[in-house]
């Protein structure tokens, strides 16, 4: 799970972790993905295989009762096939506080089981965010300018196998190994996952 405020370097991040999956379901309701290195862009739900590099943009416009129900039945699609990477770019589209999509939900708990990895991120705080995503995370990134506190979030996450944060520093986006001082520099995140416009 990554958090942080916007513009911290969420996405880049996740686009760089992803970078050798080959099967891969970007989830991009922020529409702003569309240039992944190495992914095709979709729009039809019945077009994602689960079987290569695929980002799925929904088509516009849609209300978001319609869209939950489209994101539920790509999940369920999901499930059956199952051994990808699940890369959802901005909870808070495609969930509420109260509300996760089923099958999402079944990703979630479930979905080592069926080979599924998830990489999710998020602009809201802890108590905005649905609190099954912290309880499911094994690993946590946390973005600089992040309203939440570091102290809240060590109490949600105390069970996470690694927690990191993310600082910005010469121009460069670090990320780091431990949220307890002193953090230890794991490296510098790469721009270039994600393919500009020019
Ligand atoms: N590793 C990096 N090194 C240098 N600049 C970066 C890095 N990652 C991101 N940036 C810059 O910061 C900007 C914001 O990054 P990004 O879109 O990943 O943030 P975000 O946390 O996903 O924001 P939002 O919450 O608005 O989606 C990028 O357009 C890029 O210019
Ligand atoms: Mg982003």
């Amino acid at each position: 799970m990554v958090v942080g405020g916007t513009g911290s370097g969420k996405t880049e991040l996740a686009a760089y972790l992803t970078r050798g999956c080959s099967r891969l379901i970007v989830i991009d309701t922020n529409k702003v993905l569309g240039g992944l290195v190495g992914a095709q862009l979709v729009h039809d739900p019945e077009e994602v295989t689960f079987r290569s590099r695929q980002v799925w943009q929904p088509p516009p416009g849609l209300p978001t009762k319609v869209l939950l129900e489209m994101v539920d039945r790509l999940c369920q699609r999901g499930m059956e096939v199952g051994d990808f990477m699940g890369f959802i770019d901005e909870l808070a589209s495609v969930s509420t506080s109260q509300t996760i999509p089923p099958w999402l939900a079944a990703w979630l708990r479930q979905g080592r089981a069926h080979r599924i990895g998830m990489i999710y991120c998020t602009q809201r705080d802890v108590g905005a965010s649905n609190p099954e995503f912290f309880a499911q995370a094994q690993h946590l990134y946390v973005g600089h300018s992040t309203k939440m506190s570091l102290e809240t979030l060590r109490k949600r996450v105390d069970h996470v196998d690694r927690a990191t944060t993310l600082g910005y520093a010469s121009g460069r986006f670090l990320f780091y190994e431990n949220m307890q001082p002193p953090p230890r520099l794991v490296g510098p995140v790469p721009l270039g996952s994600i393919r500009r416009a020019a």
